[in-house]
């Protein structure tokens, strides 16, 4: 299992998350879906480990993470989750490739062989020529793509996506897709929060959310 989690509770206002259990199968896709507002960004953020839940426990890689300090939480965070977003967030005024290395480089990994990984996988995706371009000047669908790579950069075990197609056409869905499998592919593992049939489709498994439980 790439995670395992245990009896998770969240409130905020009212009680968001009542008991989930979750297991991600190292390999597997799994779509997150349940309607507007069920819990499915605030699940995600706990599993990430970027926010806390009341109570219940997480494990990443068969580790513990109940007892951890916030600088483990964040090693762990960094080296083995990455993180895709319906609003892409990245980062204005630098390049593509600046935007893709950028989670290494906060890691004080050796950038030489970042700058070759990042390399490859824009080669492969057909996205070389945006290597130097600002940011700014690419599309939208582009830019979910770059994410991706952004996401994928640490070679993390899991990556995390929070509604990652809710912004595009259907071609930049279909390549985004096409893109998630080949990482699948690769052995990245995936949770998926949508709303998108699409995306459902590509998943081995699909979690529903519902007042506050898995079903
Ligand atoms: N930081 C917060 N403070 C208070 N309420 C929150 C906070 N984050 C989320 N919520 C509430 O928790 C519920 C679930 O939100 P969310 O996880 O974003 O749902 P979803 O992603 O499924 O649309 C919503 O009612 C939302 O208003
Ligand atoms: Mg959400």
């Amino acid at each position: 299992m790439i995670l395992e989690a245990h009896n998770i509770r969240k409130r905020f206002d009212r009680e968001v998350l009542s008991d989930i259990n979750v297991k991600l199968k190292a390999g597997s896709i799994t779509a997150l879906i349940g309607p507007s507002g069920a819990g499915k960004s605030t699940l995600l953020a706990i599993l990430g480990l970027i926010l806390k839940p009341d109570s219940g426990r997480i494990k990443i890689m068969g580790q513990s993470t109940s007892n951890l300090s916030d600088n483990q939480l964040s090693y762990l965070r960094n080296h083995h989750i990455g993180f895709l977003f319906q609003f892409h967030h990245l980062m204005k005024e630098f390049s593509v490739m600046e935007n893709i290395i950028m989670p290494a480089m906060i890691a004080k990994m050796q950038r030489d062989k970042v700058v070759k990984r990042a390399e490859e996988l824009l080669e492969r995706l057909g996205l070389s020529a945006l290597k130097n371009r600002n940011i700014e000047t690419v599309s939208g669908g582009e830019s979910q793509r770059i994410s991706l790579l952004r996401a994928m950069i640490m070679k993390p075990e899991l990556i995390l996506a929070d509604e990652p197609t809710g912004n595009l056409d259907s071609s930049s869905c279909n390549r985004l897709l096409s893109l998630i499998k080949w990482a699948n592919e690769t052995g990245e593992t995936f949770l998926i929060a949508t709303h998108d049939e699409n995306v459902a489709s590509i998943a081995d498994e699909i979690l529903t959310l519902k007042d506050g439980k898995l079903i």
